[in-house]
């Protein structure tokens, strides 16, 4: 073993202390120092992970994290609720039982669970938490020196969005990674077409139509000794401070390829109607069941983004319409058509998307390239919360007004007890903030 190998761990410890200095010191000694742990990480050294949000897509997030390399382990979990944590852990210990070294002492509970995770030795963090936990947790993270994946989407408020985008040039700074749950971004066939119509194989875009018309989704029922803030962390998705509506929490997937496709290039402006006809109940908090928003760039182009979560015999589809001088496409459909014909096909080979994203997150961590997707998400983001607005004030809004909004979601304080149950919005009452 080489000198560095034997002093790998202290390496990396030093690493990691080093990334948490101050911002003057930063950039060097980040360069320095990602260099030694990527030299130590090259020669098979074990990358640390630890999760955050050990829910559905946690629980997923953290074995793609180890699938993409038999030298990641998993050393610690937090989530609010102890019953969540444990499932995680015993589903680890039964599908990844060399790569899982949680003990009793690394598994962290509550609000303030994340900050006891982020002062152990993990180097990689995945956050999986609601959309509203989000800028705090990343940007303790960063701050902590930690490699992060972040899920989607990276906020649910304006201010949020932009604590993220500070959050995003200190990782620049540090030499940290932030990874995108924004998964389509890292899916082959959704690269290729992306990639193909932005070299004009369709001519200019003239038109997207965004659709993400679905059915229903998980609703937990109130619990005698739950006090509301537990309802709605349990039903999280229903809360527009916790989810940002699903206009954020699951159309911005749609929206994200929008962006994309737009060269990254935010909307001037938007406008749109909304509202909830189906899930009225008092159980669905104050989220609505449907969004139609128009988007307009600088240059004309227009996303029309719909999307529908009601239950019933009713048209679902997901995909992204693409309209082009030359052609269209349909992204997830697989399809480019000229004169009425399908022209173009990917047929190439077509990994899990989600263990893509982990493999670049972990190659860029041992390689020492960092990824960082910071700014894309922070704008599909606020391309998400500017639809949202719009449709529930009822006004058109710019994006240089939604980026400037103060309006920030979520109780004065983080604790259980009684919160107030937000009031579902009213177009042409609601006011923007
Ligand atoms: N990229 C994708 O395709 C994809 C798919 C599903 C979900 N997601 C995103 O992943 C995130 C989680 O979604 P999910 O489906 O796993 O939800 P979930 O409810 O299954 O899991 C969320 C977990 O976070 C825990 N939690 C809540 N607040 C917390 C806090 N402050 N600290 C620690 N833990 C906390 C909950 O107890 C729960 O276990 C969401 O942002 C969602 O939009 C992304």
């Amino acid at each position: 073993m080489s000198e560095t190998n034997n002093s790998s761990s202290g390496s990396r410890r030093s690493f990691l202390k080093k990334s948490s200095m101050g911002a003057a010191a930063v950039a060097s000694a980040a360069t320095l120092n990602m260099g030694k742990f990527a030299h130590a990480a090259g020669t098979r050294e074990t990358v640390r992970i630890g999760l955050i949000g050990c829910g559905g897509r946690g629980s997923g997030a953290i074995q793609n994290a180890l699938n993409a390399s038999p030298q990641n382990e998993v050393v610690g979990l937090c989530d609010m609720f102890e019953d969540r944590l444990n499932f995680c852990r015993k589903t680890l210990e039964a599908k990844k039982k060399d790569q899982t070294k949680v003990t009793d002492d690394t598994c962290f509970l509550g609000f303030d669970g994340y900050k006891k995770l982020l002062d152990t030795d993990v180097d990689v963090i995945l956050l999986c938490t609601p959309p509203y936990f989000r800028p705090m947790q990343l940007k303790a993270a960063i701050e902590a020196g930690k490699h992060v994946f972040c899920e989607k989407p990276v906020a649910v408020d304006a201010p949020g969005v932009r604590s993220v985008l500070e959050t995003t040039e200190l990782a620049k700074k540090k030499g940290l990674s932030i990874v995108s749950g924004l998964c389509w971004r890292y899916d082959y066939m959704v690269k290729d077409l992306v990639g193909k119509i932005m070299d004009g194989y369709i001519g200019d875009i003239t038109a997207i139509q965004e659709n993400y018309l679905t059915g229903l989704l998980w609703q937990k029922n109130r619990e005698k000794d739950w006090t509301e803030m537990h309802y709605q962390l349990k039903n999280w998705l229903y809360f527009h401070w916790l989810s940002g509506d699903h206009i954020a929490e699951q159309h911005i997937h749609s929206l994200d390829k929008a962006m994309w496709l737009m060269g990254d290039t935010p909307p001037m402006k938007a406008y749109g109607c909304g509202g909830r006809q189906t899930r009225t109940d008092a159980r669905f908090g104050n989220v609505y069941d449907h969004f139609a928003v128009c988007y307009e760039w600088a240059n004309g182009v227009k996303t029309f983004a719909y999307c529908r979560q009601q239950g019933g015999k009713i048209f679902r589809e997901t995909d992204d319409h693409v309209y082009g001088t030359n052609g269209r496409a349909k992204i997830l459909g697989n399809q480019i058509i000229m004169n009425d014909k399908v022209a173009y096909k990917y047929e190439g080979e077509r990994p899990n998307m989600y263990d893509v994203e982990h493999v670049a997150l972990f190659d860029g961590i041992r390689n020492d390239k960092p990824i960082n997707n910071g700014v894309y998400m922070s704008y599909s983001t606020l391309m998400a919360i500017l639809g949202r607005e719009v449709c529930y004030t009822g006004q058109q809004i710019t994006w240089d007004q939604m980026m400037k909004s103060e309006n920030k979601l979520g109780p004065d304080k983080l604790e259980f007890g009684d919160i107030p149950v937000p009031e579902v919005a009213m177009p042409g009452q609601t006011k923007f903030k």
